[in-house]
């Protein structure tokens, strides 16, 4: 314990984000209504939006493309009610993101832009139902609609009602006429109450992650499917009816309702900083721009977003960020350039990336700028590896860094996962995953940073592009994949240097790594055993004077690789936290079959 290896990299564990598997709209933003601004592409009809008529009454709906409230949002639904009174109403419905979710007593604030081609078409109605019942758990009227487009606010109420997901948000008019609707728009309570922010239980999961970062927007979504389609970071700015919204690379359309300012606002309130991912130039079907003076744009682009994050309030885009609400800048000191340009066949990436860094590094010297593939030309400060792999691949391979040369650029592993297991890991996964954070905490001196990916899932149907992810959620509830809670674990144990350690004898499938906090005096020891036979240790610890008798022992096991979490078992798989006693500095020690342990002792 006495002669530390190196440090512990400080920010070795974060997050990375990008719009895949309803990440956002449908998991985080904790937007309710879906496709708010009918951009959605369904099959036939307007996706995720239905027409009523009550009763008598008669109505039809359309995109109108040539009506909308702003220049973005230049399309809009239009309603046309041929027969209607107040006893017998028109209107659509919208199903939310597989169902819209409500609790008793709780305040939903809305919005929406609306207008009539009369005045008499009065007001509209708007209202949550439930699906089963048809009863309404709230209701509220707009004041009567004009001929101008206009932004109305509205709040819907429960009472005494049954948390549930089964409902849907209802607008109808008791009057015949054209209605024109658009960006409609209605949020729950979200974390720290931030307006137009995100679900509370999936910011309280990942803060219990105990993350240091969010590589934001990280993935394929940065990049687009083309040029055209790359996340424009200026489009995600600024007031909802000024956003156009985009097209994402897994195939939906991205509303920008989180846009670059409410992913740095996400860091802020989880207390982390930003590692922020510019566009450079290249797009995920194979365009490129040449470095050269026709990627000067996209270069000017990346310094702007550089200043709109972190330049004080004197600075154009620094002035921006103040003008919408933060004049404060937020805590950047790694920019990564690109994503995956090693896919970029054309060899672009050694000018692109040559051409970013000089920018970026003369006006923000203090930046780390980190590439997304190796470079023969220009030396990375930081160069980002990814990792997708089964268990058996990371047990093979846990020593990968253990020989990487010191003196060449630092390692971010910025994705990586044991893809077992779908919608979310499996506990097999979850060992291959701890097995391969005991090499990169081994390796802590070399890795600075390392994300798992992807962070999330929407477990209904049709919400997964991607199999195996670490959070899995539908409208109402949320549950962690066994990975996750091997990612807490390693998280919150972290320690700050890694002494000096040996072992012998141990199963093919045994892994393990130590660290210890100097602050405190404690010591982390994290074993791995992905065996299906319990692992037998004889633990001997030196260079200390004394070991407080009790330590704590947090156990994550499986009875098979198989055993998962899931939305309706959701916690099948958890930590659990049992005391044991210590006698002395050498101990024995069974740790069982399909388990991680992290074994938490005192020492000073
Ligand atoms: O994490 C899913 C995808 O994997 C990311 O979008 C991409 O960077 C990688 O190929």
């Amino acid at each position: 314990m006495d002669k530390p290896v190196h440090a512990v990299s400080p920010t070795l564990y974060g997050l990375m984000t990008e719009e895949i598997n309803y990440s956002y709209d449908g998991g985080l933003y904790a937007e309710l209504v879906r496709n708010r601004t009918f951009q959605d592409h369904g099959f036939g009809g307007v996706a995720h939006w239905n027409l009523e008529h009550f009763g008598t009454s008669r109505a039809s709906m359309e995109i109108d493309p040539a009506e909308g409230p702003s220049a973005a949002l230049s399309h809009s639904l239009a309603l046309t009610i041929t027969q209607a009174d107040s006893a017998n109403r028109a209107g659509v419905r919208n199903e939310g993101y597989w169902g819209i979710a409500l609790r008793p007593n709780t305040t939903y604030k809305g919005s929406m832009y609306a207008k009539a081609d009369s005045a008499s078409v009065g007001a509209l109605n708007l209202a949550l139902i439930n699906d089963n019942t048809g009863k309404a758990a709230a209701s509220t009227e707009t004041p009567a609609l004009t001929r101008e487009w206009k932004r109305y606010e509205f709040t819907l109420k429960t009472g005494e009602v049954e948390t549930s997901s089964e409902n849907h948000l209802l607008l109808t008019a008791g009057h015949t006429g054209r209605i024109w609707l658009d960006l409609i728009s209605l949020m729950p309570p979200t974390f720290n109450n931030r307006e137009n922010g995100n679900r509370s239980d999936l910011m309280e999961k990942m803060a219990a992650m105990h993350p240091t970062f969010l590589r934001l927007p990280g993935g394929n979504y940065l990049e687009g499917d083309q040029i055209d389609e790359r996340f424009d970071w200026k489009n995600t700015i600024g007031p909802l009816v000024d956003r156009p919204t985009h097209r994402s690379p897994w195939n939906y359309q991205s509303s920008d309702g989180m846009g670059l300012l409410e992913f740095l606002e996400w860091t802020e309130d989880l207390k982390i900083q930003t590692v922020l991912a510019v566009y450079a130039g290249y797009s995920l079907k194979g365009d490129h721009i040449q470095a050269g003076p026709v990627l000067v744009p996209y270069v000017q682009d990346a310094l702007d977003e550089i200043e709109f994050a972190i330049g004080d309030t004197s600075t154009q885009w620094g002035a921006l960020r103040a003008k919408l609400g933060h004049p404060m800048p937020f805590h950047v000191n790694y920019v990564e350039i690109g994503n995956e340009d090693q896919f970029d066949h054309s060899d672009s990436y050694e000018g692109r990336y040559a051409q970013f860094y000089k920018a970026i590094k003369t006006k923000y010297p203090q930046l780390q700028l980190i590439a997304t593939t190796p470079l023969k030309r220009t030396r990375p400060d930081v160069v980002d590896d990814h990792y997708y792999r089964r268990a058996d691949e990371f047990f093979d391979d846990v020593k990968h860094y253990d020989q990487t040369d010191r003196n060449g650029p630092k390692i971010f592993v910025g994705e990586w996962a044991t893809r077992e297991g779908s919608p979310t890991t499996n506990m097999g996964a979850a060992l291959g995953d701890a097995a391969w954070m005991t090499g990169m905490e081994r390796n802590s001196d070399l890795i600075v940073m390392a994300s798992y990916a992807p962070l999330f899932v929407n477990v209904n149907p049709g919400g997964m592009q991607w199999e195996s992810d670490l959070i899995g959620y539908d409208a109402l509830k949320s549950y962690g994949a066994p990975s996750y809670y091997a990612q807490c674990m390693f998280g919150e144990y972290l320690g700050n240097e890694v002494p000096t350690s040996s072992i012998t004898g141990e199963g093919k499938l045994f892994f393990y790594s130590v660290t210890r906090d100097s602050r405190t005096g404690k010591i982390y020891l994290k074993m791995v055993n992905a065996s299906s036979l319990p692992q037998a240790l004889d633990i001997n610890f030196s260079g200390m004077n004394k070991v407080t008798p009790v330590a704590m022992l947090i156990s994550l096991s499986g009875k098979t690789n198989a055993e998962t979490n899931s939305i309706s078992a959701p916690t099948q798989i958890e930590p659990v936290k049992t005391s044991k006693r210590i006698e002395g500095p050498n101990f024995s020690h069974t740790i069982p079959p399909y388990s991680v342990q992290v074994l938490e002792l005192e020492a000073h």
